[in-house]
């Protein structure tokens, strides 16, 4: 096929994508104790690879042991030996012929002080989301505003984990500033009611994703690749647009454009969807403030959805359909009739049932 974008190379950097099709970072809540994914859970990502998907990320990895957790039983990637249990995982994706992408988030006020070793829950302001949490029935816990201690703090969570991410030998680290979490939650004035320099004007809502980029691109080496993750839509009060504006967006793309990384992730809840009463979709909002490369995710199942997501991006990610189907790859080369996967199918994944 002359106009075969989806199955053709990309080069990013110094690396050469085998195709435009990655397996979007998925929480898999399967690391009771040493914070080390169960091995089946690392083996699944190990199969992707195998299975043509050309760019494997991990579930989102905690930064800290105080208040990044927002889920049971997650990643971190800190300790010796959690580095190691990594190595040959790593190992194993790039000998399949792809790429390994470590993603690293704090929760902020999506935490529940529980399951926070130190039992923090930390934003940058005193805000809960509307909805209860939903895996404990009651409402979120009302976060303590982040100091400056506690920001510092935080940032150097993120620097900690990239090295931990580039000794076990990834080949990339992304940043997770979307969904709701910390991150995002200083990007949008939903969520940041501050009035020191991290709240008020975007630039200031965007200063902390700032802080954090410029301190952990030092430690990843020239030949290794940094991403960022935005979404206008959070996992709790999902129906909230996070960002006021088509400008505003913009404007955040805008900054992320003048950051050094080496692509933007844009994650929809429908990639076809078009935003902030305009006619064009978040894809195509980004696009015209980057020439970034741009992966895009969100409702791309089969192969229609891909190539049309493909229109307006460099790189489509797969959640939902890549967790359950180890063929997805094949069964879209081969344009076979699929159909979307609901959430509550994926679910499976923060099971022990070891998925196909
Ligand atoms: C089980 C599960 C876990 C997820 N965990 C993460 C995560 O750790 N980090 C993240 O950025 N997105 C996470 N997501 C969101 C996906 O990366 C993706 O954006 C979303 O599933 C929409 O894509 P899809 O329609 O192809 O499923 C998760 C989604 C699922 C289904």
């Amino acid at each position: 096929m002359a106009d075969d974008k989806l199955f053709s190379p990309l080069k990013i950097k110094n690396f050469s994508l085998k195709n435009r099709i990655g397996v979007a970072p998925m929480t898999r809540v399967s690391s009771p104790g040493d914070s080390i994914p169960r091995k089946d859970v690392l083996e699944f990502l190990v199969r992707r690879a195998q299975n043509e998907v050309a760019l494997v990320y991990t579930e989102a990895i905690v930064t800290d042991y105080e208040s990044a957790q927002g889920y049971p039983n997650q990643s971190r990637l800190l300790t010796r030996r959690q580095i190691d249990a990594w190595r040959p995982v790593v190992s194993a994706i790039q000998d399949a012929g792809s790429v390994a992408v470590m993603q690293m988030f704090h929760c902020g006020r999506m935490a529940w002080p529980e399951i926070n070793p130190a039992g923090r829950v930390i934003a940058p302001s005193p805000v809960t989301a509307k909805q209860d949490n939903p895996l404990t029935g009651q409402p979120y816990t009302v976060p303590d505003e982040m100091s400056c201690f506690d920001i510092e703090h935080v940032i150097n969570g993120f620097v900690e984990t990239a090295k931990g991410a580039v000794e076990a030998g990834f080949d990339g680290v992304e940043i997770h500033g979307a969904h709701g979490y910390l991150i995002n939650q200083f990007l949008s004035a939903y969520s940041n009611k501050r009035s020191d320099d991290y709240g008020g004007s975007d630039e200031n809502r965007f200063r902390f994703a700032k802080e954090i980029i410029r301190a952990v691109k030092p430690v990843i080496p020239d030949d290794r690749l940094l991403f960022f993750r935005i979404s206008n839509w959070g996992v709790a009060d999902a129906a909230v647009s996070l960002f006021e504006s088509k400008e505003q967006w913009q404007q955040m793309i805008h900054y992320l454009d003048a950051e050094p990384l080496d692509a933007i992730s844009v994650s929809c809840m429908n990639y076809q969807d078009n935003a902030f009463g305009t006619d064009l979709n978040m894809a195509q909002l980004t696009r015209e403030v980057t020439e970034k490369p741009m992966i895009v995710c969100g409702n791309i199942f089969d192969r229609a959805s891909a190539d049309d997501a493909l229109k307006d991006a460099d790189i489509v990610l797969s959640g939902k359909s890549l967790l359950l189907n180890p063929d997805w790859v094949a069964d879209i080369r081969e344009n076979k009739p699929l159909k979307p996967r609901t959430g509550a199918e994926a679910d499976v994944a923060y099971t022990a049932h070891p998925l196909p």
